[in-house]
C-alpha cells in the first residue's frame, strides 16, 4: 500500500517552559531545540516510520532549513520527487513552547508552505494516482487541500482529512472524505461554531459532520481518547496512558497511524486503537517527529 501526504513542512523552534507567558510577560524557559516539524511532514514521517510507502508533496524554502528537511525525508525513504525548494520564500517555521505537562502552543510562519498552489496540485494528478490513499491537513492554502481531495476522489483513492488548523470548507467536499479526523475545537469550527462553544457533545459533533457526508468521523479528545462515528457504528476509543513529555505532533501521529491502519485492512476500530498507541508513544519523547517505528510499536504491545 502507498500513501501520499499533501501538506506542510516546518522547522520547529522549541522551548520548554515551566509557565506559558501571558500577553506582555517574559518568562525564562529551558533549553532550546530545533526539530523537523510541520503537520504534513509529521504525518508523512510517522507513516514512513511505521513502514508505509510514502510520497510527500510539499514546498520548502531554498535555504538551510529546506535543504536539511529534504535530506532527512530522503534518508527515511520518503518519495520526495514532488517536493520543490522555492527560491523566493523562506522555509516554514513554527515557534513552539512546551509546558511542564507537555502541552504546547504554536505559532507558524508559513513561508514556502503558502507556495503549494492549487494548479500545481492539479498538475500532480498522475502522481497522486500512483498512491492508494491521500492524507491532508489544512496548513497549506485551503484551495490546494480541496484540489488534492478532488483529484484523489475522482480516482477512487482512500481519503483522510485532518482539518488542522481548522477553516470552514465547502460542504461538497465532505462526501469525498473516507475519514475526517478533527479535534473538538476543529469539529466545531467546521460546523461554523466558535472553537470554545461547548454546547454539543463529541457524539453530536460527529453526527453533524457525518450528516454533511463524511463517511467516518473521528473526534480526537486528548487524554479522553477519541469518539468515532462510522458505518461500523458509534464507539469510544480510550487513550493509552503514558508519561507525557511533549504532545507536539501527537495528533499528526494519530492521523498517520489511523490512515496506515485503514490502508492495511484494519477495521476502523482497530485502526483507532493502533493510532492511540502510536500517538501515545510519540508523546513520551520531545519533538514533533519522534513517532515510533513499527518495531517500537510491536514492542509496546500491539
Ligand atoms: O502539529 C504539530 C505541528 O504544528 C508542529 O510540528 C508545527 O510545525 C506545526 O505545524
Amino acid at each position: 500500500m502507498k500513501l501520499v501526504v499533501v501538506g506542510s513542512a516546518n522547522t520547529d523552534m522549541v522551548v520548554k517552559t515551566k509557565k506559558m507567558p501571558i500577553p506582555g510577560e517574559t518568562v525564562l524557559g529551558g533549553d532550546f531545540c530545533m526539530n523537523q516539524g510541520g503537520k504534513g511532514a509529521n504525518q508523512a514521517v510517522c507513516a514512513r516510520k511505521l513502514g508505509m510507502d510514502v510520497g510527500f508533496y510539499a514546498r520548502l524554502g531554498r535555504d538551510i532549513f529546506g535543504e536539511n528537511a529534504l535530506k532527512y525525508y530522503k534518508e527515511l525513504g520518503i518519495d520526495t520527487q514532488k517536493i520543490e525548494l522555492i527560491p523566493t520564500s523562506p522555509s516554514g517555521v513554527a515557534l513552539i513552547t512546551v509546558d511542564e505537562k507537555g502541552e504546547n502552543s504554536i505559532v507558524v510562519a508559513s513561508g514556502a508552505n503558502s507556495a503549494v498552489l492549487p494548479l500545481d496540485v492539479e498538475y500532480a494528478k498522475d502522481y497522486i494516482n500512483e498512491f492508494d490513499g491521500l492524507l491532508v491537513q489544512f496548513e497549506i492554502p485551503l484551495k490546494s487541500v480541496t484540489t488534492a481531495i478532488e483529484v484523489a476522489y475522482q480516482r477512487g483513492k482512500f481519503i483522510v482529512v485532518n482539518p488542522a488548523p481548522a477553516k470552514e470548507i465547502n460542504d461538497r467536499y465532505f462526501k469525498m472524505m473516507d475519514v475526517l479526523i478533527p479535534n473538538r475545537g476543529e469539529a466545531r469550527q467546521l460546523l461554523g461554531m466558535a472553537p470554545d462553544d461547548d454546547s454539543k457533545t463529541p457524539e453530536e459533533l460527529a453526527h453533524l459532520l457525518r450528516d454533511k457526508g463524511a463517511k467516518a468521523v473521528v473526534i480526537t479528545l486528548g487524554t479522553e481518547g477519541s469518539f468515532v462515528s462510522s458505518q461500523e457504528g458509534d464507539f469510544h476509543v480510550d487513550c493509552v496512558k503514558v508519561n507525557v513529555v511533549d504532545t507536539t505532533g501527537a495528533g499528526d501521529a494519530y492521523c498517520a497511524a489511523l490512515t496506515c491502519g485503514c490502508l492495511w485492512g484494519k477495521t476502523l476500530k482497530e485502526a483507532c486503537e493502533f493510532a492511540s498507541l502510536v500517538s501515545a508513544l510519540k508523546v513520551t519523547k520531545m519533538g514533533a517527529q519522534s513517532s515510533p517505528t513499527m518495531e517500537e510499536v510491536e514492542k509496546a504491545g500491539l
